[in-house]
Order: structure tokens, then sequence, then C-alpha cells
């Protein structure tokens, strides 16, 4: 096969990883930075170029869109699914999964559990809302944040009103969301392939910490799932139309809460910690697929 991964730096793990697990299979794969392709369209002539040079004859992408150029990314992949080039995550399902808003509405409206959320645009009183949570604490989170920065656990009484406020004046979207205390500073990411969930592994936040991203100093180890949160999964991933995702869960005393599912998920942490091959299962899926 002609593979193409768009990624903005081949040196990251995720994109080195993909990049030899398909050189072992003998395919050609180039690198492709997404932000420097330029979209010619004119009617039935949609063209992708590269610094000067028109990409062609490619039998499928993998887009690996960073969460800072979601848009152009998302343009980028659009413009080869015109084309008719198969694509293993579609602009479509990036979009819906990419901000944590639109991908709890989704998820929601489907049925899946996920942690009571709250967003408000034109709030200056910030009491009624909070009046919804019954725990002391809740979470406050930017909309579009990642690797944990800019997600907050706030006292309700004496912190989470100013924090909305200064998140308010300085007009960054975010939501107040109930806190799952029981989960002990743990979530659980699920990847799935194809269908399949091909890895599990449990994260834990370190010590006096509740976020338990890996980028936050967090640990991860290798975690066995139950038979409901591997059904969970699979459906967040099938309801948002993706074909890789992680999906990530708080282990609540209602059951398994997804927190969001990231459409261009890491391979590092999910590889090293369970030691699969899981970008050689991306290659054999895509071989699978456009064989057919
Ligand atoms: N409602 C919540 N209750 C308990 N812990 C949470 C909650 N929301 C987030 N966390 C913790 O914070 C981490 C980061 O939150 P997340 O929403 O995944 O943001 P990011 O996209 O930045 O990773 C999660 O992995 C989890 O450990
Ligand atoms: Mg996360």
């Amino acid at each position: 096969m002609n593979l193409v991964i768009l990624s903005r730096n081949p040196a990251l793990y995720s994109t080195q990883s993909l990049a030899r697990a398909a050189r072992r299979k003998h395919h050609y794969v180039r690198i492709i930075d997404y932000n420097n392709c330029d979209l010619i369209i004119e009617e039935n002539n949609l063209i992708v170029s590269y610094h000067g040079q028109v990409l062609e004859d490619i039998d499928a992408i993998i887009p690996r869109i960073g969460a800072s150029y979601t848009n152009y990314g998302a343009a980028v992949i659009r413009q080869f699914e015109e084309k008719g080039i198969y694509t293993t995550l579609s602009s479509a399902a990036l979009l819906k999964a990419r901000d944590k808003l639109s991908c709890s509405q989704l998820l929601a409206a489907k049925g899946l559990a996920v942690p009571k959320t709250i967003v408000s645009n034109n709030s200056i009183i910030y009491e009624h809302l909070l009046n919804n949570f019954q725990e002391d604490k809740v979470v406050i989170k930017l909309i579009n944040g990642t690797h944990g920065i800019g997600v907050i656990l706030a006292d309700k009484a004496t912190q989470a009103g100013s924090i909305l406020e200064a998140f308010n004046k300085s007009k960054q979207k975010s939501m107040i969301q109930e806190f799952i205390s029981e989960s002990k500073g743990s979530d659980i990411r699920i990847f799935v392939v194809d269908g399949e969930v091909v890895g599990s592994m449990k994260r834990q936040a370190r010590e006096g910490e509740f976020r338990s991203n890996l980028h936050r100093g967090g640990s991860s180890k290798v975690e066995p799932i139950s038979e409901i949160e591997k059904d969970v999964a699979l459906k967040a991933v099938k309801y948002l139309g993706l074909k890789i995702a992680g999906v990530d869960m708080l282990r609540s005393k209602r059951g398994p809460l997804i927190l969001e599912v990231n459409a261009s998920p890491g391979l590092e942490g999910i590889e090293t910690t369970t030691r699969i091959d899981i970008a050689g299962k991306i290659i054999s899926y895509i071989e699978k697929t456009i064989a057919i």
C-alpha cells in the first residue's frame, strides 16, 4: 500500500511507531505535515499539494491531528475523503470527538453514562449552576484542553465561582462537572481499533493530584476491563464514527462513565504499558479494509 501519515512531527513516538509498523509490512509510507498541505479546489478536481508537490496514488491516510490544528486538519482530511481516498479518521468524526462538550452531548444522547456536566454561556452568577451538584467539590475544565491542563478540582463554596468568573472574563469556554471522587485519581484508557478492544490500561495520578494524565506525572499499568466497560467503549467509538480511538472512563459508584474519546490517541503510553503492537494492529486493519 501507499500510505500517508498526516502528522505535524515525524519525531513523535506515535508517528514513528506507525511508520515502522507500515514499513515492517513492506508498505510505502510518507509522513506529511498536514499544516503545510495546500488544498486546491475546483469543480471535480480536488488537489492536495505538499510543498508544491501534488499528492497522488495514495491508498490510505492515517491522520494524527493535534488539538490545536483540528479545523485545518479536518479540512485536509475532507479533501482526501472527497477524492475517495480511505482515511482511518473521517473529518466528521474528528470534529464530533474533538471537543469534550460535543463528545459528551452525543454520547449522553445515546444513553451512555457520562459525569453530569453543565455548560453555560452567559452566567455571571454561578450559585444556581453549582447547586446542581451534590458533592462539595466540582471539576471545572476547559472545553478544548488536553493533557490535563485546564482541568481543576474546586471547592464549590469557596473556589468554583471565582474560577468560572476568571474563565468567563478571559473568554475561555469551560464546563462544570460532577467530581467522581470514588475513582481516586485513576481512569481507564481503552484502545479500540476497528471495533475491537486491542489494549487497556489504568492510569493513576501521582500523590496529591487527581488528574491521571501521564503528562501530569501519572503512572500506568495493564488493567483488565469488564464486559460492561468493553461494551460501553465499543458503543461510544461506534456512535462517534471512529475506527481508531482511545476511550477514557472513570469507574464510579454507578458504573463506568465516559470522560472523553480521543480520535488521535497517543500510542506511547498504551504500547509501552501493555507491550502490545498497537501500530501493527492499525496497519493490519487498513490492509484488511483496503483489500475488500
Ligand atoms: N469529573 C471528574 N471526576 C474525577 N476525575 C476527573 C474528572 N474529570 C477529569 N478527571 C481527571 O482528570 C484527568 C484529565 O481530565 P480530562 O477530562 O480527560 O482532560 P484532558 O483532555 O486534559 O485529559 C482525567 O484523566 C481524570 O483523571
Ligand atoms: Mg484526558
